[in-house]
């Protein structure tokens, strides 16, 4: 059963569209992502769910219950804030315990909910310690012991990562996703991080201007965008994209970047560019689909490209090659030793058995 339901949901300040008609269902125990530029509306439909904003139109429904006009109290939802919220003058034993302590749990039940809270998220040795006295990644940690320590139905993660410096980002990600996998309950986070998502979810909604633009599971969103938008929000560094024309060869049609190169497709792809012979066309390449050549390669769709690289950035597990192709700069995700300066000529082959196509007129994929 859906734990949370959202339908036709709207939300404005004033003149701001915010959320602009959202329909969602969460099921129960899944990590859900909300991603999205900043501005999107990801914060404004946590808060709708959580009670802190009121809806303008829609339903919420949570374990089946129209909640639109339930107090945030009542709606059974932890909620993470992006600046913590602690207070100040409770030690960290006291923040983790306030919620508890406001819904009149009994004493006795008290200090073990918040000491299992607290060894879960290694903070069992600060209880005694005041906010002012802690890192930012043990702020954030006593944060979500909050949140984790009370049995809610929901949990809501608001950017809760983004002011940890980047190796603490990486660590606690897993941190939190091992947590998800430990508590098995329903939680729904918001970055605007696309590495945060794909790697933390179950499933993806990426929201465009208060709409989803698209939802499924990371790696469904990652190789099947339905749209450019999404082909380009996701991965890193971004797809390439090429404006193109649909080409007539002998063999079938193809991808035309310029008057004297045309991009032979492989069979299979071929049959969605019938209808469109002479259209216009945006050809999507990701990085790590452009590979080095080797000698014997014939797999089909593999088109051989002679590059003169003009940029290396070596990452170390990887480097990444700039070189033109057609009228565009073009990233090339290669291995670390595959180039070694700028100026070198480099057999690459495109792999257009991943090429994205995509409609210009309406950005959709074809
Ligand atoms: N309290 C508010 N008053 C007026 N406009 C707001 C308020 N909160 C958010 N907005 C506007 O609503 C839109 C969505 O904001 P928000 O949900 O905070 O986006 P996100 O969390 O995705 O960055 C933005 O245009 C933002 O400026
Ligand atoms: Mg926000």
């Amino acid at each position: 059963m859906a734990d949370l339901k959202i339908k036709a949901l709207h939300k404005h300040y004033g003149p701001v569209h915010a959320v602009r008609g959202i329909d969602l269902e969460i099921p129960a125990g899944e990590f859900t992502v909300l991603v999205g530029q900043s501005g999107c509306g990801k914060s404004t439909l946590l808060r709708t769910i959580a009670g802190l904003e009121d809806a303008d139109a829609g339903d919420i429904e949570i374990a089946g219950e129209r909640v639109n006009d339930v107090a945030p109290k009542d709606r059974d939802i932890a909620m993470v804030f992006q600046n913590y919220a602690l207070y100040p003058y409770m030690t960290v034993f006291d923040n983790i315990a306030f919620g508890l302590r406001a819904r009149r749990t009994p004493k006795s039940e008290i200090e073990p909910k918040v000491r299992r809270a607290a060894r879960m998220l290694a903070i069992d040795h600060l209880l005694q310690r005041f906010p002012r006295q802690l890192s930012g990644g043990q702020l954030q940690r006593v944060a979500i012991g909050r949140a984790i320590v009370r049995n809610a139905r929901l949990y809501l993660f608001d950017e809760p990562l983004s002011n940890l410096d980047a190796q603490l980002r990486d660590e606690m990600r897993g941190e939190i996703k091992r947590l998800h996998q430990e508590l098995g309950k329903t939680m729904i986070y918001v970055t605007h991080d696309q590495v945060e998502a794909m790697t933390m979810a179950d499933r993806i909604v990426l929201l465009r201007e208060g709409r989803i633009e698209q939802a499924g599971s990371p790696l469904d969103l990652y190789e099947r965008p339905a749209t450019g938008y999404v082909a380009g929000f996701l991965g890193s560094p971004a797809m390439n994209f090429l404006p193109a024309t649909v080409d007539e060869q002998s063999s079938g049609p193809a991808v035309r970047l310029t008057p004297t190169l045309s991009l032979p497709l492989p069979a299979a792809r071929r049959g969605a560019l019938e209808a469109r012979r002479g259209g216009a066309l945006t050809l999507g390449l990701r990085p790590e689909h452009i590979l080095r050549a080797a000698g014997d390669d014939a797999r089909e769709g593999l088109v051989r490209y002679s590059a003169l690289i003009d940029l290396v950035q070596p990452t170390g597990s990887r480097t990444y090659a700039t070189f033109r192709l057609g009228e565009r700069d073009v990233v090339a995700e290669l291995q670390s030793h595959d180039v070694s300066r700028p100026g070198e000529k480099l057999d690459l082959a495109l792999d257009m058995n991943r090429a994205v196509l995509i409609d210009p007129e309406t950005n959709r994929v074809i």
